[in-house]
């Protein structure tokens, strides 16, 4: 999707500790948290990175699996539903893109990329929407600029899969 970039999941090869996004809690996450977690099977972390520079990190992103209450849903879209309490998620837990790499779009490229692994997995694991819970307003306004629907009261937004797929992002 966007020349000159590729993403991977996070290795041995990616320069983390250079990383810096302006959040230090995203920061420090890739730092001395991305790599246990994924050890773990918690989350995937993937990276993006310069295909000129491999070992850099000019973004990240993770996903993992959640359930939600069927409750934050709006009624009129779960009329068809059953009548659980939870459903499965997608969590993109976290996304950030480091601050040498803010004119070229990145935030955009990591979040389509992002859906669009989503997406991809819904072949073989059921999830209703990709999950996101923004660090703050910017965050909201970010991910709201690309549908992210209020997921409750709380800060907490979410994608309908049926909406990311309506995306055709390939
Ligand atoms: C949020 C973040 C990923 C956005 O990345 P970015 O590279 O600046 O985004 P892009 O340049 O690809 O912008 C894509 C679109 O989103 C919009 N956008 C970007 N940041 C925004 C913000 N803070 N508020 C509202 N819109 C925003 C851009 O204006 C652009 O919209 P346009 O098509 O109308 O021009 C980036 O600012 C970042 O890493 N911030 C620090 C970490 C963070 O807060 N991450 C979110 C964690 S929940």
């Amino acid at each position: 999707m966007m020349a000159g970039f590729d993403i991977q999941p996070l290795g041995s090869q990616h320069d983390r500790a250079a990383f810096s996004c302006g959040e230090t809690s995203l920061d420090d996450f890739l730092k001395t948290k991305a790599r246990k977690e994924h050890e773990l099977n918690l989350s995937v972390p993937f990276v993006a990175s310069p295909k000129d520079a491999p070992t850099v990190v000019a973004g990240y992103y993770t996903l993992s699996s959640l359930s939600i209450e069927m409750i934050g849903i709006p009624a009129e879209l779960r009329k068809n539903f059953p009548k659980y309490p939870l459903v499965p998620a997608t969590l993109l837990g976290r996304l950030a893109r480091s601050t040498d790499f803010s004119a070229v779009r990145l935030g955009e490229w990591l979040l389509l990329d992002a859906l669009h692994r989503a997406h991809l997995a819904t072949e073989t694991v059921g999830s209703y929407a990709v999950v996101v819970d923004p660090l703050n307003d910017a965050a909201a306004a970010f991910y709201a600029r690309y549908g992210f629907l209020r997921f409750g009261e709380g800060p907490r937004q979410y994608l309908p899969m049926a909406t990311i797929e309506n995306l055709g992002l390939g």
